[in-house]
């Protein structure tokens, strides 16, 4: 096979056989497709799309890439849900003890930070001793056992995915349909899973910020899952500002706490319950959305989901005593109130801007070896739409020093924008399933 002729012919607008792509992601994963070809094809796929036989071929290449996880004889559905990435999207921490604490088995396999978006593994990393590197036969063992594991992608799962991942982050080839459909699905359906719940992200804060993109995406993942036995359901939520008011991996661990409180934010609180919802659907422990809503009302109420975090914590070496004394999570060393500069509406609270905010302060990597201060980050509690007036506390700066808060103020002087109006997306904007698009009102 030569790879500058495959390369050639989809630069042209060509297709690559199936037998082709199982090829050059097997010779890739054995290391032998150097980067520089890979990254030049991967420039191509995204200039150029794939055809559904491509795409096909390609997810499936990278699912045969590792090992997956099996639950065979374990009687609870196995579900999972996934993002698209976002900035104070801290709901897989919330979900994974509130769900499996009404009966549904979770092996969440998550992402570290990505560009201006915070990852998964960041933020249980914040919690003193937390350990996100388990096998994939220790995460088999805990599932059956507590019902819930949170794992990072280790070279057991999908390898080729995660060197392709690494490739894409620094060639700008990250915003491709089929290339992001191709990596989230091959790692979800490894998990062995009887359903999925994915949240795709829009707005100017998402990977794809267009509606009509998000939703094609939506539907592009739905049919990889679906043909390959795995029923899937996609919610489109807003990322035009961020989610929830903690922002930052420590404080986004605290804010999870209180949200297993169910004393949480009101949009985050909202979209959380709406994918805990539709996993319980999914996994048929509830027979439909009023059922699923009063088991996870009543599972916060009675404790059993912050319980079950506490378990989690506990389970994967972390300080379980986070969860009744969060001041034992990393603190900031300067901490201060942002005012608002002026009188009026709240018009935007720019998620990009405070993504990139948060790796300036130190909580978030521009390269790969960077280690993370997870103490630092922002808590605003003023949303698109608000009122406030000129002096008004709207935010707080949380930094390693004062040079920190410096830059944490100018970030926000930018990021909230005090206009006359605001025109936010609707939070939950669209249900996709296999049978079509439901715009929720
Ligand atoms: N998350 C992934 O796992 N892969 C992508 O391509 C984008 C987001």
């Amino acid at each position: 096979m030569l790879i500058a002729s495959l390369i050639e012919r989809k630069r042209d607008g060509g297709r690559l056989s199936p037998a082709e792509w199982t090829e050059l992601i097997a010779r890739y994963t054995a290391g032998d497709v150097p980067d520089y070809q890979m990254s030049a094809l991967l420039m191509a796929v995204l200039f150029r799309g794939l055809h559904s036989t491509e795409l096909d071929a390609l997810a499936d290449s990278l699912l045969r890439s590792g090992d997956n996880l099996h639950f065979d004889g374990l009687a609870s559905p196995v579900v999972d849900k996934h993002s698209t990435g976002g900035v104070g999207d801290k709901t897989s921490l919330i979900l994974v003890p509130l769900v499996a604490a009404c009966g549904v088995a979770i092996p969440m396999m998550s992402g570290r930070g990505l560009g201006h978006t915070g990852g998964t593994v960041d933020k249980l990393e914040a919690i003193p001793g937390f350990r996100t590197d388990l096998s994939l036969r220790d995460v088999e063992r805990q599932v059956r056992e507590l019902g819930c594991a949170m794992l990072r992608q280790t070279p057991e799962i999908c390898p080729a995915d995660g060197r392709l991942y690494a490739l894409r982050d620094v060639t700008a080839t990250v915003e491709s349909i089929p290339l992001i459909a191709a990596s989230i699905m091959s790692k979800k359906l490894a998990e062995g899973l009887t359903g999925l719940v994915l949240d795709v992200k829009t707005g100017s804060g998402a990977f794809l910020p267009e509606m009509d993109r998000a939703l094609e995406l939506a539907k592009t993942m739905i049919g990889l899952g679906e043909s390959r036995g795995c029923p899937t359901v996609v919610l489109l939520t807003a990322m035009d500002r961020p989610l929830g008011r903690a922002l930052g991996n420590a404080l986004e661990v605290e804010e999870t706490i209180l949200a297993l409180e169910g004393k949480g934010p009101p949009d985050l609180m909202e979209v959380t319950l709406a994918l805990a919802d539709e996993m319980l659907v999914l996994a048929r422990v509830a027979p439909d959305h009023a059922a699923a809503r009063r088991l996870l009302e009543k599972t916060l109420a009675s404790g059993a989901a912050l319980d079950m975090f506490g378990r989690l914590i506990e389970a994967q070496g972390g300080d379980r005593r986070i969860v009744d004394d969060p001041s034992l999570l990393p603190q900031a060393g300067a901490v201060e109130v942002y005012r608002a500069p002026a009188t009026g509406t709240v018009s935007q609270v720019e998620p990009r801007q405070v993504g990139r905010a948060i790796t300036e302060l130190g909580g978030g990597r521009r390269t790969l070896e960077d280690v993370i201060d997870p103490s630092v980050g922002f808590v605003i509690t003023a949303k698109p739409g608000d009122r406030v007036t000129a002096g008004e506390p709207i935010a707080s700066i949380f930094a390693r020093d004062k040079a920190g808060i410096e830059t944490g103020t100018r970030a926000l002087g930018q990021a909230i924008v005090i206009g006359e109006a605001a025109d936010p997306l609707r939070l939950i904007s669209h249900r996709v399933t296999s049978r079509g698009v439901e715009v929720l009102s």
